[in-house]
């Protein structure tokens, strides 16, 4: 049975809370372009900050870059984007509708009552023909063709390029990898389900060089490090799976490759938000053969050289964090109350706010103790106060934004300078002195799933 399909509530509780909003909603919006509001740009940050993390600064074997999104216009025909990055594309000249060619039985004609692309009697769809997915610019003053440049549609060619730069500068030795995170832009025929495929997106992406014939080795513990990175974001297990890629999905310079697919629900399903790849030598053979440009790797111990093998893992920022708000999302009853509530149930590290601070009234210094808590806390956490407003309806504007802890003040605490910390999943509540919040904070902020009835204060 496939899982409920929760996009449309994603999408306006999105809007609602201020995590994604369409762009330029007010003139009738941007196609398959979004805008992170105050809660999503958080929510994206930590997802980039934990793979920089597991990526780059865990790891003595990879160094970071950030390449310019413009770049000389021979990477892409050396990459083969110019020749061959397109999809077919079929016109309905009745309705206007595009549809990918390879993608017909999947596509909906626009009319009523739906039926697919060509079912309707008037349907005119024209032959498939070759559609570039990149986007064009001009550099400099001249608008001819001397001056076009694209909008990368991936940030690895960054990376293929800079290659020798990376490794002189660092002294790194094969195997070594680069990684980097940026913005990618690709004028999809197709684009839709909300953030999931968009004409401007963020990659993070890691190319791994090796020496040849280590490379199937080096790709199979990527493959498990991966996996390994989403489990550890909190999505669950269940809705992940490896795809590999068949002898007609291969590229034909790759020796393998596997999509991380996430269950998306409903119709979606299982979709991939990652590729790990074994490209060859293919990009970098490329770069020196269009740039004139030597970069082969010489290994002085053992008097070699050669052109490395590259073990790539390509991510979508936008797509986990799509996942990652999709796998969270639940309804529940809550028992002894009519209405249920909706929660977030990001993993605490991942959450836009880790703390509600709610004084119970606004009297008896309440608000104040509250305040100067709020203002202590905000120095290691993003913490939000909020005195407004029935207790209950406040806990649950924090469970629909993920915020996993609610610190409340109550008549107690300013006698006894201790407050209460509610969790989120289990709505169980602990007392604690007030010195020791931020202590208790950080132990549970790593936390897949912190519970009140766990909790050990010390
Ligand atoms: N360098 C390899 C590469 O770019 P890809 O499979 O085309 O491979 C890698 O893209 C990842 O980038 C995908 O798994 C997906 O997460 C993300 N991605 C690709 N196209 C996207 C789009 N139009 N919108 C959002 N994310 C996209």
């Amino acid at each position: 049975m496939p899982r409920p399909d929760v996009l449309d509530s994603l999408v306006s509780l999105a809007k609602r809370r201020g995590f994604i909003f369409q762009s330029s909603e007010i003139y009738g919006g941007t196609g398959s372009v979004w805008d992170y509001g105050p809660l999503g740009v958080e929510l994206k940050n930590n997802v980039k900050q934990r793979w920089w993390n597991a990526m780059v600064r865990e790891r003595d074997d990879v160094e970071g870059l950030d390449a310019a999104i413009l770049m000389h216009p021979r990477v892409w025909e050396a990459s083969g984007h110019v020749s061959g990055f397109s999809d077919p594309l079929i016109d309905c000249k009745a309705c206007k509708a595009r549809f990918r060619a390879d993608k017909l039985t999947d596509a909906a004609c626009p009319r009523k009552p739906s039926k697919k692309p060509g079912e309707h009697t008037d349907c005119q769809l024209t032959e498939p023909r070759q559609f570039n997915l990149m986007f064009k610019t001009f550099m400099g003053p001249v608008e001819d063709s001397a001056a076009v440049v694209y909008l990368r549609p991936e940030t690895a060619q960054g990376i293929f390029v800079n290659f020798l730069n990376v490794q002189q500068a660092t002294r790194q030795k094969v195997p070594f990898g680069i990684a980097q995170i940026g913005k990618a832009f690709r004028n999809e025929i197709t684009p839709g389900n909300f953030t999931f495929r968009t004409r401007e997106f963020e990659q993070m992406e890691m190319q791994f060089f090796v020496e040849p014939g280590t490379d199937m080795e080096h790709f199979e513990r990527w493959k498990q490090a991966r996996l390994d990175w989403h489990l550890a974001l909190g999505l669950d297990r269940d809705r992940l799976e490896f795809h590999q890629h068949t002898e007609k999905e291969l590229a034909h310079y790759a020796r393998a490759a596997f999509d991380i697919n996430f269950d998306f629900g409903g119709t979606l399903g299982f979709q991939e938000i990652e590729g790990v790849h074994n490209r060859s030598d293919f990009d970098l053979r490329q770069h020196q053969e269009f740039s004139s440009k030597k970069l082969e790797y010489v290994d002085q111990a053992n008097n070699k050289r050669y052109l490395p093998y590259v073990i790539e893992t390509s991510v979508g920022a936008d797509r986990v964090t799509l996942a990652v708000l999709v796998n969270a999302l639940r309804e529940e009853a809550v028992p002894g109350e009519q209405e249920g509530r909706t929660v977030m149930g990001l993993h605490p590290a991942l959450a836009p706010i880790k703390a509600g601070v709610f004084p119970l009234t606004k009297k008896d210094g309440q608000p104040e103790m509250a305040e100067r808590l709020a203002a202590a806390l905000r120095k290691k956490f993003n913490v939000f106060y909020d005195e407004a407003g029935a207790i209950g309806r406040r806990y649950r504007r924090q469970d629909e934004a993920g915020t996993p802890f609610g610190i409340t003040i109550d008549g107690d605490s300013t006698a006894n300078d201790d407050v209460t910390i509610r969790f989120r999943d289990d709505m169980g509540q602990i007392r604690v002195s007030t010195s020791k919040v931020a202590e208790v904070l950080t132990t549970y902020l790593e936390a897949d799933h912190p519970r009140a009835d766990a909790a050990r204060v010390s």
